[in-house]
């Protein structure tokens, strides 16, 4: 039986990681198998492949460099984890996949969403997600509050519009996948959000 494979995506700081916990506790409880990962990272390798990425001293990283990087990482982790738990019919729910590298690469660095998506191609083969939700917030909203718990990493670090450029260009993209994104408002309550993704994840299994 294949399983179902959900993503959750937003900019920085948008709620991805406290709505993947309440969601795996809703799940878990129904006595669904679930399996957690992120990107970049979730195997040995990948997480080796993120400490470079996302390294502040790395400034000089070219764009080609940085998305080839984050695709790799990405292929072994679909390789090593979640293809074989889907095999298994269990439920993935990955924080970040490759809409990741569509907004920020894509859109916010500027390579274009469809070269994205051809790299991306070699990475992931026929493993999309199912189901992806997006915590929409201004760009601001998420560096804000990352900024309260721990320092900012390479990419958190860049500028404000590059991070707007990240929100508006995760609305375009939800636009454009109208199907499989649903988008959610990241200012909502933590419960009130986790009610949203909620109702979406249970058509999933009717
Ligand atoms: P992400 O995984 O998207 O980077 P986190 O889940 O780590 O985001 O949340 C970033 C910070 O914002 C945390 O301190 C978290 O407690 C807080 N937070 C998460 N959801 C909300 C929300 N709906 N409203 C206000 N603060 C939130
Ligand atoms: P992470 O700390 O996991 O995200 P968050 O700050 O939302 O908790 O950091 C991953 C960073 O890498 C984040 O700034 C988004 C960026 N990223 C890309 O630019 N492209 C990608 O394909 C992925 C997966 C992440």
């Amino acid at each position: 039986m294949a399983g179902l494979f959900i993503t959750m995506e937003g900019a920085d700081g948008a709620g991805k990681s406290t709505q993947i916990g309440k969601l795996k506790n809703y799940l878990s409880n129904k006595g669904y198998d679930i399996i957690l990962c992120r990107e970049p990272g979730g195997t040995k390798i990948s997480e080796d492949i993120r400490t470079i990425i996302l390294n502040p001293e790395y400034e000089e990283m070219g764009n080609m460099t940085e998305l080839m990087l984050y695709a790799s990482a990405r292929a072994q982790l679909v390789e090593q984890v979640i293809r074989p738990a889907l095999d298994a019919g269990k439920v993935v729910i990955c924080d970040r996949f490759i809409d990741s590298s569509a907004v920020y690469q894509g859109i916010a660095r500027g390579m274009g969403v469809d070269l994205v998506y051809e790299v991306n191609k070699f990475a992931i083969g026929e493993t999309m997600p199912k189901v992806t939700i997006l915590l929409d917030v201004k760009g601001g909203t998420g560096i804000s509050r990352k900024k309260e718990q721990a320092e900012l990493d390479r990419i958190e670090r860049e500028a404000m519009d590059f991070h707007e450029r990240v929100s508006q260009g995760y609305r375009d993209l939800a636009a454009r996948y109208p199907e499989r994104i649903h988008r959610i408002d990241g200012t909502g309550s933590i419960e009130e959000i986790h009610e949203q993704i909620v109702a979406i994840i249970d058509q999933q299994f009717q």
